[in-house]
């Protein structure tokens, strides 16, 4: 890598992401019950039903986790808190065991010069709630207000940033509309209620972070660039749909108080009563927004009822998930967030990365990285306040539904004997990442 500190603004964050659920080991410390775990169980949910049973055993590996991510020389450490382990029954008593493991990580961070940035939920809502609908139910806001609460009582004094929910999209649309991730579902009304309900749910985690006198507030989002397939009006229609969904709904109702056009198309009639009245509360301000950033999507005219779009195969290099590479989309995507919604606020890149089948000399990712750092620089240049950048992952981790087999990690994960090996494209980032000037 070419890239020296040099090359970014003074004050500019390097990072690493994690998430609980895909490193930590539910089966460890009292941690209860989530959905992801029924998903999983559900045969042909997930490969080779593959869990977060042990994941990374980062819950017992946490220290010696932490080294890496000092001697990697990041500034700050993305991670989340396992709702389940902090309170397994989702509302009610938390468990010591798992508020001490976050007070021992935010202090490991702190002690290694690390900044913890915390995201209080990455997916692993408790079976209790989900069996009450999970997010279908409004009451998800004053139990995620609640357990935030509960989380921050404890390490809202020393974090440095801090954002209620990982991805409204996945959360909402891939888990309710297309039902790859937990819940599985695949029922419009479902995906219109958990759309709004998780933008409620943070807002309300924002008002309590608040109360707290909690600063440095963020949403993290995850988009992609939508572009027609072709030149027809079919395909323009279709990507602006896809657009709307994917990225629009969350922009519009975050910075805006509205939701576009296309998507109040196919889910106005499915939301809850009285949703407009809610963006008093959705729209509480934010300190910076996040963005997961991975790849674009070409999009065309699809069969059937609305949404009316289908995805086409692109013909740029892919990732080992199939996701082509096309850095200058993160450039636009950046320059149009700060144009069209965010303004002055300062952006962060919160996640953004590769799988790679390469297992310890990965000059892919190598690769990858420096071409979107390329492009994060493209966009400053631009005038985009983008403040930092973190890479998914630290180490190769439970990839969703597609199991431990897509390896995103900086540092190889031997899953037989939980063994961690920094890979190439790890040595490559610390030798600029641990420079001072
Ligand atoms: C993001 C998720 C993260 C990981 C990466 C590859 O959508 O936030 O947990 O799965 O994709």
């Amino acid at each position: 890598m070419n890239l020296t500190r040099n090359d970014f603004p003074d004050g500019f964050q390097f990072g690493v992401a994690t998430s609980a659920y895909q490193i930590e080991g539910r089966d460890f410390g009292g941690c209860g019950p989530c959905h992801w775990d029924s998903f999983a169980a559900t045969p042909g949910n997930v490969v080779r039903a593959e869990d977060g049973a042990v994941a990374c055993d980062h819950y017992h590996r946490l220290d010696e986790d932490l080294d890496l991510v000092a001697r990697l020389g990041a500034d700050v450490y993305r991670f989340s808190t396992s709702w389940a382990r902090v309170i397994p029954e989702g509302r009610g008593a938390p468990n010591p065991e798992g508020l001490d493991f976050y007070d021992r990580l935010v202090d490991g961070l702190l002690a290694r010069g690390i900044k913890p940035a915390a995201t209080l939920y990455h997916w692993e809502l408790p079976q209790p709630l989900a069996d009450l609908g999970g997010w279908r139910n409004r009451d998800i806001g004053d139990w995620f207000a609640d357990f935030t609460e509960t989380v921050m009582a404890r390490i809202g004094d020393r974090v440095w940033s801090a954002a209620p929910i990982n991805e409204p999209w996945c959360v909402g649309w891939l888990s309710h509309f297309d039902g790859h991730h937990a819940p599985g579902l695949r029922d419009i009304r479902a995906t219109a209620r958990a759309m709004h309900h998780i933008l409620l749910a943070h807002g309300r985690s924002i008002e309590v972070m608040r109360g707290l006198g909690m600063g440095n507030l963020g949403a993290v989002c995850n988009f992609e660039w939508a572009e027609p397939a072709d030149d027809s009006a079919d395909s323009a229609a279709a990507a602006e749909t896809y657009d709307a969904i994917y990225n629009r709904f969350f922009l519009g109702g975050l910075f805006r108080g509205e939701y576009p056009a296309p998507v109040l198309a196919g889910l106005e009639p499915h939301l809850p009563e009285g949703w407009q009245d809610d963006f008093a509360t959705i729209g509480a301000p934010l300190d910076w927004l996040g963005l997961n950033f991975y790849t674009r999507k070409l999009i065309t005219k699809g069969d059937g009822p609305w949404p009316h779009y289908a995805e086409v195969e692109g013909p740029l290099p892919k990732t080992q998930m199939g996701w082509e590479i096309e850095p200058a989309a993160l450039t636009r995507f950046l320059i149009r967030a700060a144009r069209d919604y965010t303004g002055d606020l300062p952006l962060y890149v919160t996640e953004n990365g590769m799988a790679s089948a390469n297992p310890f000399d990965d000059p892919d990712r190598i690769g990858y990285l420096s071409d979107h750092l390329e492009a994060v620089r493209a966009a400053i240049a631009e005038g985009a306040p983008v403040a930092g950048y973190y890479v998914w992952s630290l180490m190769d981790n439970y990839e969703w539904s597609l199991g431990y087999e897509k390896r995103f990690g900086l540092v190889h994960v031997d899953f037989e004997t939980l063994a961690r090996t920094p890979k190439a494209s790890y040595h490559a980032l610390a030798s600029w990442w641990r420079t001072e000037d």
